[in-house]
This record gives structure tokens, sequence and C-alpha cells, in this order.
């Protein structure tokens, strides 16, 4: 069968938000300990105790927002111990994340200066679990409160006199288990009296985020819009790729075979029926499509690697990570008129991270490499697509072979984004472009790929899995046509 694209270059329909891009960085193992933060003493270069070689990575693949402090580490958080002169700071012990002592060296300050050295958004989680209305409450003043007021003249005290800017702020997290087990209506209610002081003081407008379904579980989405949906900016969703099973095991992050490989691409095109389903209850409530659909964590999710702590959810990165992000983007993309943000889980050395790190060595991931190729789709209007794709057949199962998106940029420039998830068919697609006076296209394609599915990068091999310049495409004035090989994802300027 022959694969055929028609981009409509003169449909749009919805703006990609940039904060489809976003970030998740958690005190959990080695992300922000050692990973983002090394101290001002430390021999590793940094800005004001934050890494510069991970500060420059994150800041060319123009990371738009980064959520923190968690995930379940959230819900015990309690963010005064996190401020004033280090040495007065309280150790906690981390009880979630390997029982290790958390010094509390990274807080609100250190957060809010690694955002403005990345100029990216922050986007908060407020403990619900274990904290206080009053504490989340006062966590909002502090921060934002231009003039006068006990936090406002806090933060003064500790070297900050304006207010920072913040637009999100997620009401708790994972609800329905780390963040409390509470029902959906429990939740509902509480929200309902949390977000209530949750201000806007000054200028400042906060986008506030309810925490929303474990995977499946369309009630809690049906309960949260029917009891909290108008107090809501923004609804949150968690579904993580998983091959194995969470409690048996997950399944390696470098030793899987075929059966794993399109298990792992099967199970991460199921978040294309997540968002349609959660999102259909959703219309029911908002039909104008005004709350956003926050999938504030998403991505492969293995063992450990062999030897780490299993509390600090360390694992390798493969060509099969950078698939499964590319086919993410493609499905956000999809859904962009309704999917607001996403937030991949997590930003460096813990689970699906771009950037691992090993004492002053950092390494990009092929997932990183994915952004860095997909960053074309940030603000840009997504176009519409017709297709007809072949199909990847494994042991009398399939899935589709081919998934595609296409957006026009702000300067009329329109890209493509092509994966291909089989492991030995490359596709030759053909490609016509309505409503644009010529294909006239760029030098600057990219393809990821690989010669084996596990190949991936190390600090001692770190460009083994490193995008390349795409030349097997050739084009004409109606269109193109390419060849796309097995494993790989493209993203090409067609203008
Ligand atoms: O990302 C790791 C953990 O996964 C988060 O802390 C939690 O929210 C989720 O269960």
């Amino acid at each position: 069968m022959s694969n055929r694209i028609l981009i409509n270059a003169d449909i749009s329909q919805a703006r990609i938000s940039k904060h489809i891009y976003g970030h998740f960085a958690e005190h959990l193992g080695r992300c922000i300990y050692e990973g983002i933060w090394v101290g001002e003493g430390s021999p590793i270069p940094n800005t004001k105790g934050i890494r510069k070689d991970v500060l420059e990575a994150l800041r060319a693949i123009r990371i738009p927002v980064l959520r923190w402090p968690g995930g379940c580490f959230a819900d015990e958080y309690h963010w005064k111990d996190g401020i004033g002169p280090y040495e007065r700071r309280k150790r906690m012990v981390n009880t979630h994340w390997g029982g290790v002592i958390e010094n509390n060296h990274f807080g609100t300050h250190e957060f809010m200066l690694l955002c403005e050295l990345l100029e990216c958004e922050p986007y908060i989680c407020g403990n619900v679990g274990s904290g206080t209305v009053q504490e989340m409450s006062e966590w909002v003043e502090y921060m934002t409160f231009d003039g006068e007021s006990p936090m406002a003249n806090w933060r003064e005290e500790n070297g900050r006199e304006k207010p920072w800017r913040l637009k999100y702020f997620g009401v708790g997290n994972e609800n329905w288990g780390c963040g409390g087990h509470m029902r959906p209506e429990y939740y509902a209610d509480l929200y309902r009296r949390y977000q209530t002081y949750v201000r806007n003081y000054g200028n400042n407008r906060i986008f506030k985020i309810a925490g929303g379904a474990n995977v499946d579980d369309y009630n809690w989405t049906e309960v949260l819009m029917k009891h909290a949906g108008g107090l809501m900016d923004g609804l949150s969703l968690h579904y993580y790729t998983i091959p194995g099973d969470f409690w048996l095991g997950k399944g390696s992050a470098l030793d899987f075979d075929t059966d794993e490989w399109f298990v792992t691409m099967k199970r991460a095109l199921h978040m294309d029926e997540l968002i349609s389903r959660h999102g259909a209850i959703m219309d029911k409530y908002d039909p104008d499509k005004r709350v956003g659909l926050i999938i504030d964590e998403w991505g492969t999710w293995f063992d450990v690697e062999p030897g780490t702590n299993p509390g600090f959810l360390y694992q390798q990165n493969s060509i099969r990570d950078a698939l499964v992000a590319a086919l993410h983007f493609n499905i956000f993309h999809k859904h962009a008129d309704r999917v607001h943000m996403t937030n991949i889980a997590q930003t460096v050395n813990v689970l699906q991270a771009m950037i691992l790190t090993e004492g002053d060595n950092m390494l990009l991931t092929p997932t990183y490499h994915i952004f860095d190729m997909f960053k074309v789709h940030q603000e840009a209007e997504l176009l519409s697509v017709e297709s007809t794709l072949g199909i990847c057949e494994h042991q009398g199962q399939e899935l589709p072979q081919v998934t595609v998106s296409a957006s026009k940029d702000h300067e009329g420039r329109i890209h493509l984004s092509l994966v291909n998830i089989d492991l030995g068919q490359e596709a030759e697609i053909y490609v016509e472009v309505r409503g644009l006076d010529a294909v006239e296209l760029q030098p600057v394609g990219r393809i990821l790929t690989a010669k084996h599915m596990n190949d991936h990068n190390t600090f001692e091999q770190p460009n083994t899995v490193a995008p390349a310049p795409f030349e097997q495409v050739v084009a004409d004035k109606a269109g193109l046509k390419l060849r796309l090989p097995a494993m790989s994802a493209v993203t090409l300027c067609l203008n």
C-alpha cells in the first residue's frame, strides 16, 4: 500500500501551546540535587548553584515551563523549610523517594532563579495531602504579593524584593494516591476550598490546576468537572508508558526484545484514546474548552538501572524512548484544542530524562533530541492533515506504522514531523501540500534513528543516537516523496 499524506496548509485547527513541551523536576533521586543543583561551592561550573551545562542544554530546546517540587514529594513538602539561610533550613527525610536526607537547599528562591535563567514559566505544585490551606495561601502570597504584607516582607528579608511572576499553580498531586488517597468527591470539595485562597495579587493571574485522573479513571474526571470545573483553569492527567507490569516488573530500559518494543509503542499510542475520552467528559461540562487538559506526568517508566537505588528511578534512554516521545507529540498536537500543557517525567536523571549526569559529565539522551527537533511546533498553528498510512504488524497484532503532524509557525513556515515505529520496514511516503504556492524544501530536515532498537548514549559514547540531516527526500512544486527509515523520527521544513 502506498503511504499518502495531504497537508492542508490553509486550514489551521488550533494553536499548539508551547507548554506542550514542558518538563517536570521533582526532589527525587538525582534530578534536583546533582542533576540541576550542585551548590555554589561545587567544582562543577554553576550559576549561583545551578549547573551551567544543564542550563545551557535546556535553554537550547526552549524549555517553556517547569513543574516542581513534585510529584508525590509535593504533598510532603513544606515550603517554609526551604527558605532563608542554608544552615538554618530543616533537614527532612524524603520518605517517598529512597528515604534520603533532603537538606532543603533547593527551595523557592532557587527554583524561581532556575526558571528565570531558563526563561521558562514556573509551575508550582502545592501541598494538599499533608499541608494546610494557610500554608498554601501564604506560599502564593510569599511569591507574588507586591507591597507590604507579612509574606512579602519575609521574602524581602530573604533577599528578593520584587515578587515573582507565577502563572501555573497545582492544587495537590495524585490526590487519588500518594497525595492523600482521596475519593474524587472528597478531593473536589477540598479543591474548591484550597483554591479559594490561591489568590491573584496585583497583576499576577494564576492558572489553577486541579489534580486529575490516573490513566483511565474517567469517573475522577467526571466528578471533578461536575463539582469543581467552574473553579479551575486546568485539570491534570497522569499516564506512563510501562511495557511490563507496574508492580511485578516494568521491563528493562535497554535489555528488551521485539515484543517489548511493540508493546511499548502500543501503550504509548494509548495516550490518544485517553485524551479523547477524558476530553469528551470535559466537553460535556466545558464545551468551549476553557479548561485545559494538563498532562503533567508522562513518559516511559522502566525498572531502575541495575545497581542503582530503587527509590531513585534512574533509567537509561534509547531510540525506543525517543520514538515514544515523538509519538506523544504527534498525539498532543492532534488534541491541541484541549491539551494546554504537558510535562515529561522527568528532566534530569529520573525516568524518561532529557539529560543524564555523572559527576561533572553530562549527556543528552535520544529523548532530548526529539524535544529539540520538534520544538519548531511550539506556538505554531496545527494544520489539517489527511493520510492513508500503512500498518506495523507483530504476531497478529497491528499498529499504525507511521504517525504525522504538521504546523505553520508565525513566519508562515510549515513543519512536518513523521515517526516510523516499525523495527524493519522503511516507509515510502508521498506528501502533497494544498494551499501553499510552492513547496521549497528547506535544508534543515533532521532525522533521529539508530541501527539497533536499544541504541543509546553513554558518557563514553554520547553521540550514538544523535540527529543527522535528512536526505532521503525529493521535492517538486506539489509536494514531496520521502523514504522514512525503520525506527526513525523526522522533522522537515517545507517552505
Ligand atoms: O514521577 C514519579 C512519580 O510518579 C511522581 O512523584 C508521582 O506523581 C507519580 O506517581
